[in-house]
């Protein structure tokens, strides 16, 4: 009898299987989604591939990115108290413990609460006190469309479609400016035996926001015995977690893949060529760098002004993917794979 519980214990943390391939499934903070993303359906990596030679493109052609100017309460508060501009460690500080406390929240739980809040607060008939009430639920209403029914945040389907198809086999993976980590075990779950180190200088993405990312979140990728599908949860994964600035690291060239997600937006021009050289400073000859940003489209300009308390303590911009593609082809690479997945473009990219 006793010896039954951890079992039932594990099937509790790992409640999916091979055998449930296209199922999707609402749960209160987020989607699963095991559907296979080789169908005709939007949600998968389009290969845009609107670019046919990176050389001739020009910044008079495409462009510059679109700054997003609005910033959250917290950062100006502080800013007042300490009379200078926020440095980009403590912004994102402060980012990593605000954006993640949505991932957590009880959605449709938190939208009664707020839609009650919002009632209540008209009878005071304080205007400030029904617009901060109202925002709150425009705000609770907008991140349960975007990151739980849409699951335009973790995206599984376009980042498989996205990471499929590269030539690597138990590939070291280093992904810079982690946070939680979600692509890399993504990629760890497509490539079956990788090594993945995950660095952020925030020591709260290590505990919390890698640390408490659910146990019973199902990967679905490629099972190495069968080459068939196959289910991974995050314990399946070979993962180190290194708590340093990306500039402090000395891993030399030694791995297969080097990414990240929403890093490179977060540095102006001047800061541009020293981003992008951290994705080729610890690549293998052949590696692969990948790079994805969020796109530039209305959607998400409005994502970001009424999410700014959340979302915008750095500095940011939207760009387009020929925008981003132009910073890395630039500054040595080669682009192997443009387009885009849900709200980011991406790119793959080879060093010349
Ligand atoms: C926008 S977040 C990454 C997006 C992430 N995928 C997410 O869902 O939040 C950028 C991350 O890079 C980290 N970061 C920024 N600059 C860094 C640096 N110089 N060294 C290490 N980590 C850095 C931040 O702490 C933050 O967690």
């Amino acid at each position: 009898m006793s010896k039954a519980k951890p079992v039932l214990g594990s099937r509790a943390k790992q409640p999916y299987s091979e055998q449930q391939l296209g199922l999707t499934e609402l749960k209160p903070s987020f989607r699963v989604d095991l559907r296979p993303h080789k169908d005709k359906a939007y949600e998968k990596f389009i290969r845009v591939n609107t670019v046919k030679d990176w050389s001739q493109l020009t910044w008079d052609r495409v462009g510059k990115p679109y700054e997003v100017r609005s910033m959250s309460e917290a950062r100006k508060k502080w800013e007042r108290e300490h009379a200078k501009p926020m440095d980009a460690k403590t912004s994102w500080q402060y980012f990593n413990k605000a954006f993640h406390e949505w991932f957590d929240k009880d959605m449709p739980a938190e939208i009664s609460g707020a839609q009650a809040a919002f009632l209540r607060s008209l009878a005071s008939f304080k205007p400030s006190e029904i617009s901060a009430a109202l925002g709150d639920v425009a705000r609770h209403h907008l991140w349960n469309y975007v990151h739980r029914i849409q699951d335009g945040v973790w995206d599984p389907r376009g980042k498989r479609s996205l990471f499929e198809g590269l030539n690597v086999e138990r590939p070291r993976i280093l992904f810079l400016g982690a946070a939680e980590g979600y692509e890399a075990m993504q990629l760890a779950a497509l490539y079956p035996g990788a090594e993945v180190v995950l660095v952020d200088y925030d020591e709260y993405c290590k505990t919390v926001r890698h640390g408490e990312f659910p146990d019973s979140y199902p990967f679905l990728g490629s099972s190495k015995e069968t080459g068939g599908t196959k289910v991974y949860y995050k314990p399946d994964f070979n993962i180190e977690y290194v708590v340093d600035d990306i500039r402090n690291l000395t891993f030399g060239k030694s791995f297969d893949i080097v990414l990240s997600v929403g890093l490179l937006e977060h540095f102006p021009d001047a800061y541009k060529p020293e981003a992008v050289d951290w994705h080729r400073k610890f690549l293998k000859d052949g590696g692969y760098a990948i790079f994805t940003t969020p796109r530039n489209q209305w959607k998400s300009r409005l994502f970001y002004v009424i999410m700014a308390d959340i979302m915008n303590h750095t500095y940011r911009e939207l760009m387009t993917v020929e925008q981003m593609g132009l910073y890395i082809y630039e500054n040595g690479f080669n682009i192997i794979r443009h387009g885009f997945i849900k709200a980011h473009n991406a790119v793959i990219a080879q060093a010349r």
